[in-house]
């Protein structure tokens, strides 16, 4: 099942959070700030050891303070006008963070929009490849839930999941 939810992602009680972390894996603002601060220095400390992740991949990490077990660090694109391979780059973040989750064993997993707030990700876009990513992954989990901060981002994606159809009902 894939569902939205408007919330502060660090309160989500889920086997994993995912979080839109830059190139160094070493914190920053925006949910990655949020993370960081909930999670504690265990995390930053644990991140240094990871030697950074490259735009487009994932990397795990325990969820230190979080209610969640796991913290899957991505790196989405920077938007520069979306002919600069914007898209793939999106589309193998939620691919790799999947991935990493079902390798782990995570059932449940919650998403912010990555790229789609300091790195100018322009919304409808990156919420139309996020579903469908997560469409033709749904069958690997309990839950994906589609993590909002805001209630027009909860909108859109409670629309685009309307008008998409679970696998199992094609
Ligand atoms: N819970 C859920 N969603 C949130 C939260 C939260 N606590 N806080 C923000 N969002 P951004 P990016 C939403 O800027 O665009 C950092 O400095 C927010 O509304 O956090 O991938 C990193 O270190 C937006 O929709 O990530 C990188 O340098 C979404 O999360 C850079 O920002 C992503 O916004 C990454 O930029």
């Amino acid at each position: 099942m894939i569902r939205a939810v408007q919330a502060d992602i660090t309160t989500l009680q889920v086997d994993a959070i995912v979080n839109a972390a830059n190139t160094s894996l070493l914190g920053g603002g925006g949910v990655d700030g949020a993370i960081h601060r909930a999670a504690g220095r265990e995390l930053v400390e644990f991140c240094r050891t990871l030697n950074g992740c490259p735009t487009g991949e994932a990397r795990i990490t325990p969820g230190f303070g979080l209610p969640a077990r796991y913290v899957i660090h991505t790196v989405g694109p920077v938007w520069r006008g979306g002919k600069s391979g914007e898209p793939a780059l999106l589309r193998s973040c939620y691919e790799n963070a999947l991935a990493l989750a079902v390798a782990n064993g995570v059932r449940t997993i919650a998403f912010p929009g990555i790229s789609t707030g300091v790195y100018g990700y322009p919304k409808a876009a990156a919420a139309r490849i996020a579903v469908a990513v997560m469409r033709a992954h749904e069958g690997e989990f309990e839950e994906i839930i589609c993590c909002c901060f805001n209630p027009a981002d909860k909108a859109r994606y409670d629309e685009l999941l309307a008008a998409t159809v679970p696998p199992q009902e094609q």
